[in-house]
């Protein structure tokens, strides 16, 4: 078992697929206690089910995360059930990329109400809870997209922009708890999440540039390896890419 996983609770926002699964899944391999979130209900409960039958220690929550009352009954039931929450990872996103022209103004809200809102909202559950503990660790997930910007990504890149920015606010403001936090910006992993297109054209563009996606693994790794540090070392940034990815 590695070092600083076991018996952690963990909260993790879109743990129906993708990142997030991956990521339950590995930890709940090295011992934590996982509490997932998501809106697909049937999938958080078959995982924290396949979890638990394993020997793990899972439950899972409906949570949207633009919703502000979802995400504190997340985090509220991380601590009913286990007396603390350990890590919030921000997780859910989603990415439904088009050129600004094509005014496609539902899908701005949704990327902010999800990339940033939601975001904001695990910090406003989990934080009271980690300073009266004082100890956590809030792990957010931005992107290479976080760094750079291209033509027909402005708002997905101002979302997970945006998050790199709260997070080093965050993590200047929260010293005096013992509080960590890592921002964690992946190049493209193999998911769903071009599936979260709305554009046939950019969606295709999409698909294809997917099939040099590494696995989600990579992903849940460096979550483990932020994780694992003893509690003096604060993992700050990880930025990671598919070797082949040029972006
Ligand atoms: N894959 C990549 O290449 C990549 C690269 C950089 C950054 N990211 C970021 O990684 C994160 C995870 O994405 P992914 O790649 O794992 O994609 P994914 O497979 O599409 O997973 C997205 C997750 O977010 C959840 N979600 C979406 N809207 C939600 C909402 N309103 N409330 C609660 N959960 C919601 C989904 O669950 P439900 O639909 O069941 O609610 C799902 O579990 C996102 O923030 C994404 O921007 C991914």
């Amino acid at each position: 078992m590695m070092q600083g996983i076991a018996g952690k609770v963990v909260v993790i926002t879109g743990a129906s697929s993708g990142l997030g699964e991956a990521t339950a899944r590995m930890l709940a391999r090295e011992g934590a206690f996982v509490v997932l979130g998501a809106r697909r209900v049937e999938r958080i409960e078959a995982l924290a089910k396949e979890l638990n039958d394993a020997g793990g220690k899972a439950l899972a929550v409906t949570t949207d995360v633009a919703r502000r009352d979802d995400v504190q009954r997340l985090v509220d039931a991380a601590v009913n059930a286990y007396g603390r929450v350990d890590v919030i990872l921000n997780n859910a996103g989603l990415m439904p990329q088009s050129p600004l022209d094509r005014l496609k103004v539902e899908d701005w809200d949704r990327m902010i109400d999800v990339n940033i809102k939601g975001v904001l909202y695990g910090i406003a559950a989990a934080l009271p809870y980690m300073q009266q503990q004082k100890s956590g660790h809030i792990i957010n997930v931005s992107s290479v997209a976080g760094h750079k910007v291209r033509a027909g990504g402005a708002v997905y890149s101002a979302t997970k922009t945006a998050v790199r920015v709260i997070s080093e606010g965050l993590r200047q403001e929260v010293k005096p708890y013992g509080i960590r936090t890592t921002i964690i910006s992946p190049g493209m992993v193999a998911t769903e999440l071009p599936d979260s297109v709305t554009e046939p054209d950019v969606a295709e563009r999409m698909h294809k540039a997917y099939e040099s996606a590494i696995p989600a693994d990579s992903f849940a790794r460096t979550v483990v390896f932020a994780m694992s540090q003893p509690d003096d070392v604060d993992i700050n940034e990880i930025l990671f890419r598919p070797t082949s990815q040029e972006y």
